[in-house]
């Protein structure tokens, strides 16, 4: 019996091509022989749209942006589009969820799978909330004994009423430079750095059109160095990679418009520095409660202090992003890659169903 993989891509947020490249990516890689793929699109107004099961490879991703009929909004999404449509009432097996950003990777899409009792590829509701939420997850990370950046947060409230306190504080704990981030955004969106007092306000200000909190952390000069993490209970870690940005710092354009950026897989780092950044992203990945997946991200001082600066769980999915190149380098090949994931799915919602709800 082939496994059906019901594929969510697409999405409202500003990932939404990236995402239609990475289904296209994962559609080339999966074993016909072994998957039935059931496409699930959400367009960029948030409509969800199920297509015809494929059964041969897709050219180009204009073949997956759907419209028409079958469209279906999110609310009442929940009966009809999760079936195969090959039998009434039959659920897909496995739905791998290939969105970033808010409403994919932000546990609200996971909430949903829950609710249906099906099988998702990738991190639950709390780690992906948790996970895209920075300072939730510094929280986390400090109560983990984490080593990271100084940081502080505040909400927008908090800052109209006081900025001049709020400036203070900044500049007693963390002193400049220092970087100023939305709360809630990847992608490096509405993040800026900071060097004085007038720098720190106009980021407040742009930080804030992103997001009602945000968090300023102490800056460091660093090496940037990323692992990725497989598993479930027992998680795995890849070879390391290091970002090399030829900008100031790695900001949204560099990352996706600019190409200004280079990976180098394996980074170059000490076997005792691997250990040690190996060590804390897995127990990153605990404390966070992970499952499936993560790419965890690290600055490395020039002494060999790691600090874990995030993880991100969902990471960039194409053949040609970091996290699949890392696995790529330890040994394990994109198709490979793919499978494990979907069985890691599977176990995790099989060991879900063992749960007692009442007693
Ligand atoms: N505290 C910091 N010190 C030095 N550089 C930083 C710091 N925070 C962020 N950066 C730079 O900005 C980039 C984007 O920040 P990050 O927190 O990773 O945001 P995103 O979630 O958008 O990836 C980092 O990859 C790094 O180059
Ligand atoms: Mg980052």
């Amino acid at each position: 019996m082939k496994t059906k993989i019901g594929l969510l891509y697409g999405g409202k947020s500003a990932e939404h091509k990236v995402s239609l490249q990475t289904a296209l990516a994962v559609i080339g890689a999966l074993d016909l022989e072994k998957f039935e793929i059931h496409p699930i699109y959400i367009n960029e107004e948030g409509q969800w749209i199920k297509g015809p099961q494929l059964t041969g490879p897709v050219e180009n991703v204009s073949a997956l942006g759907f419209s028409g009929d079958n469209q279906v909004s999110t609310l009442s999404l929940a009966p009809a589009l999760f079936h195969s449509g090959t039998q009434a009432n039959e659920p897909l097996d496995v739905i791998f969820p290939l969105l970033h950003g808010p409403n994919g990777e932000d546990g609200t899409v996971q909430g949903l799978l829950e609710l249906l009792n099906l099988p998702y590829v990738g991190n639950g509701v709390l780690a992906s909330a948790a996970g895209m939420d920075k300072v939730m997850m510094k929280n986390v990370f400090a109560q983990a004994g984490l080593a990271q950046v100084n940081y502080l947060a505040f909400i927008k409230s908090e800052w109209e009423k006081e900025k001049a306190t709020v400036y203070t504080k900044v500049e007693q704990e963390l002193g400049y430079p220092c970087f100023v981030k939305p709360a809630n955004l990847g992608s490096s969106v509405g993040i800026s750095k900071c060097s004085n007092q007038s720098e720190l306000e106009a980021a407040f200000i742009e930080a804030f059109q992103f997001d009602r909190k945000v968090i300023i952390e102490e800056g460091v000069v660093a090496r940037e160095i990323e692992v990725g993490i497989l598993g479930n209970d027992e998680p795995e870690c890849s070879v390391p990679g290091e970002i090399v940005a030829k900008k100031d710092f790695y900001d949204y354009k560099a990352k996706y418009e600019d190409g200004d950026t280079a990976m180098i897989i394996p980074a170059d780092v000490t076997d005792t520095e691997y250990q040690h950044i190996k060590e804390m992203a897995i127990k990153a990945f605990k404390a966070l409660d992970c499952s499936g997946l993560v790419r965890a991200d690290f600055f490395l001082t020039k002494d060999g202090r790691a600090l874990i600066n995030e993880v991100n769980t969902m990471p960039g999915f194409t053949p040609f992003s970091m996290f699949p190149l890392l696995w790529k380098h330890t040994g394990v090949e994109y198709p490979q890659l793919i499978e494990r994931l979907v069985n890691l799915a599977k176990e995790r919602h099989t060991q879900k169903q063992n749960i007692k709800y009442t007693f």
